[in-house]
C-alpha cells in the first residue's frame, strides 16, 4: 500500500526535493507538505493538520541548520532540533505512526576515525551538532518506530549551501579562501530525497527496519577540493572561475568548530536497502550547468 506521508520543514532544501521526488515518482501518492508556516516548536501549529491527514509516516526535514548562528542562539537550536523532535515523536507514539528524522555528521567530533559507522560514539563539537544529537537521543527514547537518517554537506541548486555559495562568489571574486582541514561527503539533495522516499516505503506497521542509517554521497573530500572541483566544472563550461586559496578552520575563524573528518560510512544503506548515493563527480558537471543557466 502506498503510504500517506507528511513532510515537516517542506520549504527547506531537502523538504523541497522531497516534494519534487514524491510527485515525480507517483503524482497520486497522498503527501502533506508543511512548510515554514507550521512552526515545529509550537505543536498547536501542526497537530490539527497531522490529526486530520493521518499520515502513515512523517519525514522531519525541519531544523535550525545555520551552524554558526546556532552558537549565538543555542536556545533556538535546542527548541527546533531537540524539543520539536520530541513533540513530533510523541505525536507519532500516540498515533502509532513512524517518523523518519534527518540528522547530521556533525553529531561526530574528532575523537574517532572516518569513515564513521552508525554505531560510533557521538561527540559533537558545536551547538548545532549537540542539539541534533540531543534530538536523536530523545527520539530513540520516545519512539521505537523511527529512522534517523544521518547525512552530510547537502548541496543542490538552492541558495545557502556550500556549492551555491561558491558558485555565487565565483561570479564576482578572483580569489576565494576555502578551508582545507574539513573533510566530509557531499550529498546531492535529490539523491538524498530519493533515498528517504525509498526508506519511507519500508516503515509500515509490520516493518522491523528501524534505527539509524548513514545516507551520504559516496565520495569524501575537503571543502577546498570541493571548491576546486566546482571551478574545474565551471572552466569546462567556459564560465568565469576564481582561484581557490587553501586556509584552515583556525585562520578562517568561523564561530562554530567543525569536525576535521566526518565522512560517513553509508555501506549499511547499500547492504540493507540497495541504495547508494553517487559522489560529487557524478553530479557536479550537470548541476553547474543547470545553475549557470538559471543565473
Ligand atoms: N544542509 C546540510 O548540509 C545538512 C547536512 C547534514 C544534515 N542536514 C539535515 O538535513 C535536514 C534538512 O536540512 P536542509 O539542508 O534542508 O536545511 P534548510 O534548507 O535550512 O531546511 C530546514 C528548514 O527548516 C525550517 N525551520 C527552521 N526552524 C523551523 C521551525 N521552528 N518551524 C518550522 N520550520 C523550521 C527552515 O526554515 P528557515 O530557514 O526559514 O528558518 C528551513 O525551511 C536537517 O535536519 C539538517 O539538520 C543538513
Amino acid at each position: 500500500m502506498t503510504p500517506r506521508v507528511a513532510i515537516l520543514g517542506a520549504s527547506g532544501q531537502v523538504g523541497k526535493a522531497l516534494q519534487a521526488g514524491f510527485s515525480q515518482r507517483n503524482p497520486i501518492q497522498p503527501v502533506l507538505a508543511l512548510g515554514r508556516d507550521y512552526d515545529v516548536t509550537d505543536s498547536s501549529s501542526w497537530r490539527a493538520s497531522l490529526d486530520a491527514f493521518e499520515p502513515d509516516v512523517i519525514i522531519n526535514a525541519a531544523a535550525f541548520t545555520a551552524v554558526d548562528a546556532c552558537e549565538r542562539e543555542p536556545d533556538r537550536a535546542f527548541a527546533v532540533n531537540r524539543d520539536a523532535v520530541a513533540a513530533l515523536a510523541q505525536w507519532c507514539a500516540n498515533s502509532d505512526k513512524a517518523l523518519i528524522h534527518i540528522s547530521t555528521d556533525y553529531v561526530f567530533g574528532d575523537s574517532g576515525s572516518a569513515p564513521i559507522t552508525e554505531d560510533a560514539p557521538v561527540s559533537p563539537l558545536n551547538i548545532y551538532g549537540a542539539s541534533k544529537e540531543a534530538g536523536e537521543s530523545i527520539l530513540r527514547t520516545i519512539l521505537p518506530r523511527h529512522m534517523i537518517a544521518r547525512t552530510s554537506w547537502v548541496y543542490g541548486p538552492d541558495a545557502g549551501n556550500f556549492f551555491a555559495t561558491i558558485m555565487r562568489l565565483a561570479e564576482t571574486r578572483d580569489q576565494i579562501k576555502v578551508v582545507a582541514d574539513e573533510i566530509s561527503c557531499p550529498t546531492f539533495v535529490s539523491d538524498l530525497a530519493e533515498a528517504l522516499i525509498r526508506l519511507s516505503d519500508r516503515v509500515g506497521p509490520d516493518s522491523t527496519d528501524f534505527g539509524t542509517i548513514h545516507c551520504a554521497g559516496e565520495q569524501g573530500l575537503s571543502r577546498f577540493d570541493f571548491a576546486q572541483a566546482i571551478m574545474a566544472a565551471r572552466a569546462e563550461l567556459g564560465l568565469k572561475t576564481a582561484e581557490i586559496a587553501p586556509t584552515t578552520q583556525a585562520l578562517f575563524g568561523a564561530p562554530a568548530r567543525r569536525p576535521s573528518d566526518s565522512r560517513l560510512d553509508s555501506s549499511f544503506l547499500e547492504r540493507a536497502y540497495g541504495i547508494k548515493l553517487p559522489g560529487l563527480s557524478a553530479r557536479l558537471p550537470h548541476l553547474v550547468s543547470v545553475l549557470a543557466r538559471q543565473n
